[in-house]
């Protein structure tokens, strides 16, 4: 067997309802002084406010940073961490989607009084040093799997963004909640959804670091997800999906913590980029076109998927036959659950794809993993076959 190590946080409750539980955990900790990060839409809903009450009634003094915006900038990071220091918090709480939870992580880490560093000084792969804050995670989203990832991701220009990976990014609690997540609107939960089972799907072909592990976490997230993405979609008011789809996308982050994605996010990041075109759909719209590139070299790996993902134990053929059997199965998906499945859908000009490719094979970090090589020509023709 190859030698591998599997990290995740340290903690990890999954009860519908523990949000209005926060104040209660917080006081077993012994923490007194918190800051509770989220974005507007989340306090418009007033999502986090049985947690902010239970954390009042445990005597806990709170404080709030809701401006976190989608794709967060250096701004948002540099304005809510003057916030954490002058209040001198002793724990910081991430609550919301892969946004929040990622601000919360730098937070934690820039707001420790020992802390040296700034944001500059933590991108890139473990350059961040020292402790941070204590650290709870409460994803409001089934996507990102940000409660469990090394990963933290600001936009740092027009078109860019910069990540900062260190184990000091694990929580030290992770609260899953599904009850949050049932007035997540259905174009979100489908491209969220899409995004965590894109996680698994690639972590389970990952050249490099896939191990046994990595690959128990990727396909009980993609039976969990496969079965209840549609529901959770069509009906989000359904206790059950939303539960399996919240578990099942912190499976597949362990997954892809672990064992990392490839060539899906690889081309997907320049759509975000460019066009703003939200991660999620970016990863679906080029999905079976990264997949139909993939298959002749991870066939068989596909076909391990397929049953689960398909949830067909019927299957028969050669690992090629069920592999495109997996594809058109993936496309049948994500037109269900109406994304849009073009780039031209998306208003990207078919002249721009040069630019796309080109940039794509900026993401070598991630192209390493993929189970082909990757090429400009074959992003490009990736990108082709993705626009209408
Ligand atoms: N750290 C990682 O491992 C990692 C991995 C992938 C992506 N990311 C980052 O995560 C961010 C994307 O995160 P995201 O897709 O979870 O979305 P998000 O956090 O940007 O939130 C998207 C929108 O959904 C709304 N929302 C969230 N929860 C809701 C709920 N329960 N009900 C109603 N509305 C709700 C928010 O108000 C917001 O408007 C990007 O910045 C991306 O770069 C991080
Ligand atoms: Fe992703």
């Amino acid at each position: 067997m190859n030698a591998f190590t599997f990290t995740t946080s340290k903690s990890i409750i999954c009860e519908s309802g523990a949000a209005s539980r926060l104040g209660e955990i917080c006081a077993e900790q012994g923490f007194r002084s918190a800051l509770l990060i989220t974005d507007p839409g989340i306090e418009k809903l007033q999502l986090h406010q049985t947690s902010v009450q239970s954390l009042e009634s445990a005597h806990i003094s709170t404080t709030l940073y809701c401006d976190v915006v989608a794709d967060p900038p250096e701004s948002v990071v540099l304005t809510a961490l003057d916030i954490a220091k002058s209040a001198n918090v002793d724990v910081i709480i991430g609550f919301g989607g892969g946004s929040s939870m990622d601000v919360a992580k730098l937070i934690a880490l820039l707001a420790h009084p020992t802390s040296e560093q700034t944001l500059a000084d933590i991108y890139g792969v473990g350059n961040a040093k020292g402790k941070r804050l204590p650290l709870i995670q409460i994803p409001t989203t089934a996507g990102t799997g940000s409660e469990v990832t090394q990963v933290a991701i600001v936009t740092t220009g027009e078109t860019t963004k910069m990540g900062a990976v260190t184990p000091l990014f694990l929580p030290d609690i992770a609260i899953l909640d599904a009850e949050l997540t049932t007035g997540l609107p259905p174009h979100v939960t489908a491209a969220t959804g899409v995004d965590a089972m894109v996680h698994a799907i690639e972590a389970y072909t990952s050249k490099l670091r896939k191990n046994p592990m990595s690959d128990l976490v990727a396909k009980e997230g993609l039976r969990l997800m496969a079965g209840s993405i549609r529901t959770a979609v069509h009906e989000g008011s359904n206790k059950k999906a939303r539960e399996d789809m919240l578990l099942g996308a912190m499976l597949a982050g362990q997954a892809f913590a672990n064992a990392p994605v490839a060539a899906v996010h690889a081309l997907a990041y320049p759509l975000g980029g460019h066009f703003h075109i939200p991660h999620g759909l970016s990863n679906s719209l080029v999905l079976p076109h990264v997949m139909r590139f993939n298959a002749n070299e991870a066939a068989s790996l596909y076909a391990e998927l397929t049953p689960i993902i398909l949830q067909d134990n019927n299957l028969c053929g050669t690992d090629d036959d069920i592999t495109k059997q997996l594809i058109d199965g993936i496309e049948a998906l994500i037109k269900e659950l109406k994304l849009p499945t073009t780039l031209k859908e998306m208003n990207v000009p078919k002249d721009f794809l040069p630019t796309l490719a080109n940039d794509a094979m900026l993401q070598q970090r991630l192209l390493i993993n993929n189970p082909r090589e990757v090429t400009y020509e074959s992003a490009l023709a990736i990108y082709r076959s993705a626009y209408e």
